[in-house]
């Protein structure tokens, strides 16, 4: 029906294909310069320049008109707590530390379903005003959060991936399941959610520590059940947690064979964190087509170590970008690819803006084994997209004016950017955020 349709008018940047190597991004990086999108029912229908899609327009259809601004894919973030919105920034500890004194207590309140909400549309805000339009989030222990996180992006057709934690020991009782409570309650959740419009489920043990072999043998089950739900979880994140789960778990090689042992490896399982992975780790990520979220501004922030892109690529592994709040420091996706190249500087290796930018959108996207329907204005593709403001500040418009080259401002625009740049964010076709 032609009521549904809209036509967005702007120049428009996305990368048409995933790619092996990051060579190769620039080769299918598309740029259209004045051009148009059209949408309708939540998907893109045609896609060009102005001039040639003009016409295609009925009578009647206002265009948004976006001239000047830089359309992109919405930003996929790979890993995010969002019961951890309340307590980014919390001083002083690494990560085992830091879970124990900061973040159970705060994960406590999730027991209640109207906290959940409230902060479920906090959350959700959060990300549309940084552009993110997809992500694969972290619930609590408690079934109320999952609840009201995918009652609240159902709410706004968002595709948004997520799931119940679970953990049955070495964290406080207050946040402890149990294996069987944690099977029913995960399985009670997929029933609901998973394929429920654009949601999907992620089957979520917290990590190996937190963990009893009685637990992940649960969590296998569902995932022998529900083959396309999502695992997501941490890994080699920290020098003491290895240490911890090689004392937890003797009998496994390594701390990915804790999970690898359990199934939990391969496609459509994400991994965060991954700084500190031995040889055979990497292998066994690429053989199982397991996927790992990089998450530079929680890794800085914790001092946990520097996660070594170029050995990913090498390895040919699905990486994608992940802000991790609350251990990450925000939820702003240029921000955190400008961390990230800081991180990749500090291993000799130059990330460029185009990688960068493949890693925010269509990476991310292959990551979470969803390429074929969102990342890139292809024709038929989910129309989740953000307009970005290139000059919105006075040091942004002045470094914008002296680069010259389409590499160079979209760098400029990843090291300068912030929620400021973000000034539309569209999800499933509609307009969800607006800068004031
Ligand atoms: N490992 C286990 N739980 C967590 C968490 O909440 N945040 C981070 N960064 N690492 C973890
Ligand atoms: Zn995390």
């Amino acid at each position: 029906e032609q009521h549904s349709l809209k036509a967005i008018r702007g120049n428009f940047l996305d990368i048409v294909k995933t790619v092996e190597q990051p060579e190769e991004i620039e080769s299918h990086l598309r740029f259209i310069e004045d051009g148009l999108m059209l949408l309708r029912s939540g998907k893109v229908e045609w896609f060009g320049t102005w001039q040639e899609g003009k016409h295609l327009i009925p009578e009647g259809i206002r265009v948004r008109d976006y001239s000047g601004k830089m359309i992109v894919p919405g930003f996929v973030d790979t890993h995010i707590h969002y019961p951890q919105s309340e307590m980014v920034g919390a001083y002083g500890e690494q990560l085992l530390e830091w879970l124990n004194k900061h973040t159970f207590p705060a994960e406590r309140r999730y027991n209640d379903i109207e906290y959940a909400r409230e902060m479920s549309a906090f959350f959700i805000k959060q990300l549309l005003r940084n552009g993110t339009t997809t992500a694969l989030v972290f619930g609590t222990v408690h079934p109320e959060s999952v609840d009201a996180l995918f009652e609240a992006a159902h709410n706004i057709n968002m595709r948004m991936i997520a799931g119940k934690v679970m953990m049955d020991r070495n964290a406080p009782d207050y946040l402890l399941d149990t294996a069987e409570t944690s099977y029913s309650q995960s399985k009670a959740l997929i029933e609901r959610w998973h394929h429920n419009g654009r949601l999907l489920y992620a089957i979520t043990p917290r990590f190996a520590p937190t963990s009893t072999p009685e637990q992940l043998a649960m969590a296998q089950r569902l995932r022998e059940e529900y083959p396309d739900t999502y695992l997501h979880t941490h890994l080699c994140e920290n020098k003491d947690e290895i240490e911890w789960v090689k004392a937890l778990y003797p009998e496994r090689k390594g701390y990915l064979d804790v999970y690898h042992h359990y199934g939990l490896t391969g496609k459509n399982s994400v991994f965060a964190h991954c700084v500190h992975l031995e040889e055979p780790e990497w292998d066994c990520l690429r053989d199982t087509g397991s996927s790992i979220a990089f998450c530079p501004t929680s890794n800085l922030y914790l001092g946990s170590g520097l996660f070594n892109l170029k050995k990913a690529w090498h390895k040919q592994i699905k990486v994608g970008m992940g802000t991790d709040i609350g251990a990450g420091t925000t939820f702003n996706m240029l921000q955190t690819l400008n961390e990230a190249y800081k991180v990749m500087q500090l291993q000799g290796w130059r990330m460029s803006a185009y990688e960068a930018f493949y890693l925010a959108t269509l990476g991310g996207a292959k990551a979470l084994g969803l390429d074929d329907i969102i990342g890139n204005f292809n024709i038929g593709k989910e129309a989740d997209f953000v307009v970005l403001e290139p000059t919105a500040t006075p040091l942004q418009q002045l470094r914008y004016d002296n680069s010259v080259t389409l590499m160079d401002k979209l760098f400029v625009m990843m090291t300068l950017g912030d929620d400021r740049s973000i000034y539309r964010t569209y999800v499933d076709g509609q307009l969800v955020y607006e800068r004031t």
